[in-house]
């Protein structure tokens, strides 16, 4: 396959992770708009398996969120409006059924979550850098599920006032692996 095709969507494009988040409110709206695309990405068995806490700045519970995170990304995710926990329904306890897809189905509503955040002009990024069994006390999680991802939320800030190592990482080029790693043509032997 070529390299990079000639277009892409925009909120594909222009999605990255930030690091500094202005201290502007995320409006209602568009907050609800930001769930409602989460709620329509395609789910095995249409089981929807995908949930959402989230807590603004000035909650009581803001800190309780925060608190979970590691120290690397407290630093800069405590600027964020938002923070938001994911979880993934891995097991349906009334049904007595496992979801081996919960965690993918989880990544495709997070992604639509992000895509549209980014198409509201919101900066968005997700963590897994956080305690997760201490996730799991404080919120007493339903049974069956799971916690997945932490994302913080908000308008874009001024990258430029963040410490010296988070702007490199902020302004870092995009890094992937080449097609050619990750796409196979007939099968995994063949190139
Ligand atoms: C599930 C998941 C966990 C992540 N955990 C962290 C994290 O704990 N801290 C962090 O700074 N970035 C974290 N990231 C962000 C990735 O480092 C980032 O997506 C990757 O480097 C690609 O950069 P981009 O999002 O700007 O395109 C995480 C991303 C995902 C999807």
């Amino acid at each position: 396959m070529e390299s990079t095709p000639k277009v892409i969507d925009s909120n594909i494009l222009n999605r990255k992770s930030h690091f500094s988040f202005s201290q502007k409110p995320v409006e209602e709206e568009h907050l609800l708009l930001v769930f409602e695309a989460a709620r329509l990405a395609p789910s095995s068995y249409n089981a929807q398996p995908w949930r959402y806490v989230y807590v603004e700045k000035n909650d009581e519970d803001y800190l309780r969120l925060l608190s979970l995170l590691a120290e690397a990304n407290k630093v800069w995710a405590s600027s964020a409006p938002i923070l938001i926990l994911s979880f993934a329904q891995v097991f349906d306890v009334k049904n007595n059924r496992a979801n081996r897809f919960a965690f993918h189905d989880l990544g495709l509503s997070t992604s639509n979550l992000m895509a549209q955040a980014t198409s509201l002009g919101l900066a968005t990024h997700p963590m897994g850098g956080y305690d997760v069994e201490r996730a799991k006390e404080v919120f007493r999680i339903p049974e069956g599920f799971e916690p997945g991802a932490m994302i913080a939320m908000g308008y874009p800030g001024d990258p430029t006032t963040l410490p010296e190592d988070l702007q490199k990482r902020n302004f870092a080029p995009r890094m992937r692996k080449d097609h050619s790693e990750i796409v196979f043509k007939g099968g995994w032997e063949k190139k």
